[in-house]
């Protein structure tokens, strides 16, 4: 069950901040992050690794949500970080994070992103695919230097979730398969390559993951192989980086499984096989993104117009939408909601609550319980801290909401709104 913390006036907290009070300072719609929430995660996550006893790094993945001040606070929280291009890798120099602690993600980085990364002394390249590893031998050739790096394996196994975001698959564009020996490859290459140094292995099953037996499943897999590797090309692994995808709370039936429970089977599972394969035991690495942001944020709308279809449905339409939320048009995804400024009163009603963008498939929620609404009230959407704001778009030229992080007595904008000039900024009148 949601409970969300109201005060006296019964309005939403955020933080020890009152929604209605950020919605009258900054503006609707806007995105605010309860901070005291990311750090309660991400020390969940480190509490966990110390508790079982094994080196660990813990890197957010910052595809979740990126930008400077989330870079920061990752770095208080004393995270490593997981880029997945340029412009994130721009953002974490930006934000002054330590380049030693950045692993680069992705299936095909460009030679112009590998020499970024190569430049900026990135600790950690998770190398996906055999042009990427013939692009960074070049690249460490040309700058002289070297790098780190884990392959991307790709175990052959599903996570139970939706198929746009599920990634350890078979038929998956990510990684080396390690079915047809394109991993065994990798590996082989990557030992004879003298700039690179083949660190570990990383696999990520998926996205949104409530339970643990596929990571089990995934970790045996791997240890099948890593025997051979041994025998065959005498490679050890150092590391083993089991992914993120841990599953967070949307609604009410959401019933994740707490950090600890993740990291206790990856762990579990990885000392059970490196002892049955007589391997040390390596350095466990973990890169969640949602599970450390998703439940921080809350997007606040204003209510607007609303259209009753008798019997049919009643449309209450939010001044935001597919715009700051794609995820519900995109996978179905599904939310609360509550009004944020009124006094808890019994639901009247069951509303669908609809974006403002040209677009039938702009719908934020299709039936959800509200008092009467009216228009002009505070919505509160909850959990949208992960690929919202990161997913953001300008369809229809609506500007990016601003960003507020709230922690404690304090809140502060760490993201401008976008003004109507930012829309225009690379236009270029025709002059032909
Ligand atoms: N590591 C790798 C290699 C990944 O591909 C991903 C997510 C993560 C870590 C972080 O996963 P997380 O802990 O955040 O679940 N836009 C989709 C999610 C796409 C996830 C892509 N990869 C959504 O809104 O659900």
């Amino acid at each position: 069950v949601m409970t969300k913390k109201r005060n006296e006036q019964g309005h939403l907290m955020i933080g020890n901040i009152d929604a209605v009070h950020l919605a009258e300072q900054y503006q609707t719609p806007m995105f605010a992050y309860d901070v005291a929430t990311i750090r309660s995660k991400a020390r969940a996550f480190k509490r966990a690794f110390e508790q079982v006893g094994i080196d660990y790094q813990v890197a957010y993945a910052s595809k979740a949500f990126s930008c400077i001040a989330m870079i920061q606070l990752a770095y208080e929280e004393g995270l490593s970080l997981d880029v997945v291009s340029g412009g994130e890798l721009y953002t974490a120099i930006q934000a002054d994070f330590p380049m030693e602690k950045v692993h680069f993600n992705g299936n095909n980085k460009s030679r112009r992103e590998i020499r970024e990364a190569l430049r900026a002394g990135i600790g950690c390249f998770v190398v996906d695919n055999f042009h990427e590893l013939e692009l960074l031998e070049e690249e460490c050739g040309n700058l002289q230097t070297q790098a780190n790096i884990l392959l991307r394996i790709t175990p052959g196994i599903e996570g139970t979730t939706h198929s746009y975001i599920s990634t350890g698959g078979e038929d998956s564009k990510f990684g080396f398969d390690l079915f047809n020996g394109q991993a065994e490859a990798a590996v082989a290459q990557s030992l004879a390559v003298s700039s690179i140094q083949l660190q570990g292995l990383h696999f990520h099953i998926g996205s949104q993951l409530f339970e643990t037996s596929v990571l089990t499943k995934a970790i045996a897999t791997l240890y099948r192989h890593i025997e051979h590797w041994r025998t065959l090309h005498g490679f050890i692994p150092g590391v083993i980086n089991a992914g993120g995808g841990f599953g967070i709370s949307y609604t009410r039936y959401d019933e994740p499984l707490e950090p600890k429970a993740f990291v206790e089977t990856i762990v579990h599972s990885i000392r059970e096989e490196s002892g049955r394969c007589h391997l040390p035991i390596p350095e466990v690495w973990i890169e969640p993104g949602r599970s450390i942001v998703g439940e921080a944020g809350t997007t606040l709308y204003t209510i607007g117009s609303q259209k009753e279809i008798e019997h049919v449905r009643h449309y209450v339409s939010v001044d935001g939408g597919m715009t700051d939320n794609i995820r519900p048009a995109l996978y179905g995804a599904r939310y609360e909601a509550e009004l944020a400024n009124r006094v808890t009163q019994r639901d009247e009603k069951t509303y669908a609550i609809a974006g403002k963008a040209c677009e039938s498939g702009d719908m934020l929620i299709y039936d959800l319980p509200l008092p009467a609404a009216k228009s002009g009230d505070l919505l509160a959407v909850f959990s949208t801290g992960a690929y919202g704001y990161a997913m953001a778009s300008n369809y229809n030229r609506l500007p990016r909401p601003p960003v507020v992080f709230v922690e404690n007595d304090e809140h502060q904008l760490v993201v401008e709104p976008e003004n109507y000039a930012d829309l225009v900024r690379n236009d270029r009148p025709l002059n032909m």
